[in-house]
């Protein structure tokens, strides 16, 4: 996809904040500081579009970014902060359950793990909690430029296996940093689009 135009459009708490233009959406998950925000800006090829930071889990709020008018990014809180408050956590969850079972325009959500790395508990119960709302995902496994080539296969197969991915659910080895698997992501994202 040849991105022309990209706008932050709001950042919103409840259901009536959401975009309500219909267009496809599709969100990010994924533990706090895995490369979300990242992943976003380089999917657009921006820097600085969707916010990065080295402080997880400051986000509790769910930032949507409008592409080409054509699509959305719902970039959510991350999970697994273990920091943050349980007043904070019970809002996270109540906000993205709305979230995930309500939200027609959701196209599939993007789940990223971080490829050095077996799923954490948390990444393994995002990832059936999506299968039980019947949502479908792609699992995007970034940071890959951290290991050498020759280990992208062993990890991925712990990776998929530790998930208990369905098929059907493509599983694509990414980085920010170098733009490996962009069009790849892209090609699983614009599939999706029509459906
Ligand atoms: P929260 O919004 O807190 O949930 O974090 P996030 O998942 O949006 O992570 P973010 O994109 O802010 O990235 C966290 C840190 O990881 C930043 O310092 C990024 O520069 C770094 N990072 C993200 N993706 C990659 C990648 O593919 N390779 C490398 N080497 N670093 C990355
Ligand atoms: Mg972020």
């Amino acid at each position: 996809m040849i991105v022309k135009t990209t706008e932050f459009v709001i950042s919103a708490v409840k259901p009536a904040q959401y975009p309500d233009d219909a267009l496809p959406e599709f969100a990010l998950a994924g533990r706090s500081n895995v490369g979300k925000s990242s992943l976003i800006n380089c999917l657009i090829r921006r820097k600085n579009l969707a916010r990065t930071s080295s402080k997880p889990g400051k986000t509790q709020t769910i930032n949507f970014y409008k592409i080409n008018d054509a699509l959305y990014f719902a970039d959510v809180p991350g999970y697994g902060f273990a920091k943050v408050p349980k007043s904070v956590r019970n809002a996270w969850g109540k906000m993205m359950e709305t979230y995930l079972s309500k939200r027609d325009e959701l196209k599939a959500v993007i789940q990223v793990v971080d490829l050095r790395h077996p799923p954490s508990n948390d990444d393994y119960n995002m990832y059936q909690y999506l299968k039980h709302f019947g949502i479908p995902t792609i699992v995007v496994a970034t940071k890959a430029d951290k290991i050498s080539k020759g280990q992208w296969q062993k990890h991925l197969k712990v990776i998929r296996e530790g998930l208990e991915l369905q098929k059907g659910d493509p599983l694509i080895c990414f980085s920010s940093e170098t733009g490996q698997g962009r069009d790849e992501v892209w090609r699983e994202i614009t599939q999706r689009m029509e459906e």
